[in-house]
């Protein structure tokens, strides 16, 4: 047995329980039933402003929606997209690429990035599902936008613009946009993406996590020399804290690496910060983190479901690649069922959003103890992933029993 996994039951005993198993079938129907909710529930919110196209969460109860160019726009088309991978129902492709087309008009939004949550949940996932030309156009042209955020001395993509606190920040999420970038190098063959991508997450695996593998929010870079200005947190408790959807966006970012290019370095990275999330004593029974791993009131902190959802769905992905792939499974499992059962929105309410209880910026007292779209998003994908795990799983028994 691994030091890793002596620890990790050690610190979490729920993941030595027997697994209760998720009722797949019902579960996506009641996602289907909530969506259908929220697809009533957008052209009323919209109250004629066309410019709204995506659902983001709930403020004081009312639909809350937002542009294509902010980041959660992404989400929910790539939900439609996972609702008819599931069902194969057209009635969701049809909504999916409704949703999709209004996301496109930021593939040449140079002003963030957040390329690939935006273009890569929507036209990624439906070009995954789909191979619609137009979508694989898209998606190039989107990589060849995001590629202009690098610079080569600090060797790492800029995450924003015009803050008056940083010079050049790279923010921790900046991780998951480079999925687009190993995507549009196998779409053209032009390395150039794949070599920013494997920079970026090179220069931020040296400069983005301490000693025990939890990692800053925000570092700021100087673009003469490549030198640290100044390591802070934006949305975590404080600048030396474990800002819990960060630490999610670090294992997910870091597994994506890994089975992108196969350097070993990146799979380490994963299962090191795997093992930080998953021994932490401040993550609760339930696994479902506090919104940061330090704030200062825990147990009466908010949770944050979102952090949840991405780290399951990371996980899942990370037992396909190390010899932890038991531990990570099992975590991996509780949270989907401690999510599934306790997390989920009554059918009919909560203008159709799966999850509750997720946290965008505490710090900003903004989007606290809400649904939010992303944390719908990583929830769907997991249980995908999931299914594809146990599906692989007897197809190998049942050809070792025909054998
Ligand atoms: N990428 C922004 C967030 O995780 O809140």
């Amino acid at each position: 047995m691994t030091r890793l996994l002596i620890m990790v039951l050690m610190f979490v005993p729920a993941l030595a329980l027997q697994s209760q198993q998720i009722n797949m079938s019902k579960v996506f129907a009641e996602a289907g039933q909530q969506t259908e909710v929220m697809l009533r529930e957008i052209p009323l919110a919209k109250q004629g402003n066309a410019e709204l196209v995506s659902p983001r969460s709930l403020d004081s109860g009312m639909l809350k929606l937002v542009a294509s160019r902010d980041w959660t726009s992404g989400f929910f088309p790539g939900q439609l997209w996972f609702l008819y991978e599931y069902t194969r129902n057209n009635k969701w492709k049809k909504a999916a690429e409704q949703y999709t087309a209004y996301i496109e008009r930021e593939k040449t939004n140079a002003g963030t990035h957040d390329m690939g949550f935006k273009v890569y949940c929507s036209f990624g996932t439906g070009y995954r599902l789909t191979r619609e030309p137009r979508y694989k156009q898209v998606i190039i042209e989107a990589a060849t936008t995001l590629a202009t955020r690098f610079n080569a001395t600090a060797g790492v993509i800029k995450s924003w613009d015009n803050r008056t606190r940083w010079k050049y920040p790279v923010i921790i999420d900046n991780m998951m946009n480079l999925e687009l970038l190993f995507a549009a190098t196998k779409l053209t063959g032009n390395k150039k993406f794949y070599d920013i991508a494997v920079s970026h997450a090179n220069t931020t695996m040296k400069h983005h996590f301490r000693k025990d593998f939890s990692s800053y929010h925000v570092v700021d870079y100087d673009t003469t020399n490549g030198a640290i200005l100044q390591k802070t947190t934006h949305q975590g408790y404080s600048d030396e804290s474990a800002w819990s959807r960060g630490q999610s966006w670090g294992l997910y970012g870091y597994t994506m690496c890994y089975r992108e290019t196969g350097n070993k370095s990146f799979l380490v990275q994963a299962e090191k910060i795997a093992a930080y999330i998953l021994n932490h004593p401040n993550l609760p029974a339930d696994l479902v983190p506090y919104y940061d791993f330090n704030a200062p009131g825990i147990p009466n902190e908010p949770r944050d479901a979102s952090a949840a959802s991405v780290m399951a769905s990371a996980l899942y992905e990370l037992s396909t690649f190390s010899n932890n792939a038991t531990i990570y499974r099992a975590a991996a499992d509780r949270i989907m069922e401690n999510l599934t059962r306790d997390y989920r929105s009554g059918i009919g309410e909560n203008k159709g959003f799966l999850l509750l209880h997720s946290t965008g910026s505490a710090p900003a007292k903004s989007e606290v103890d809400v649904p939010l779209s992303y944390a719908d998003y990583y929830y769907l994908e997991a249980l995908l992933r999931s299914r594809k795990l146990k599906s692989n799983k007897s197809k190998a028994a049942k050809a070792k029993g025909s054998r």
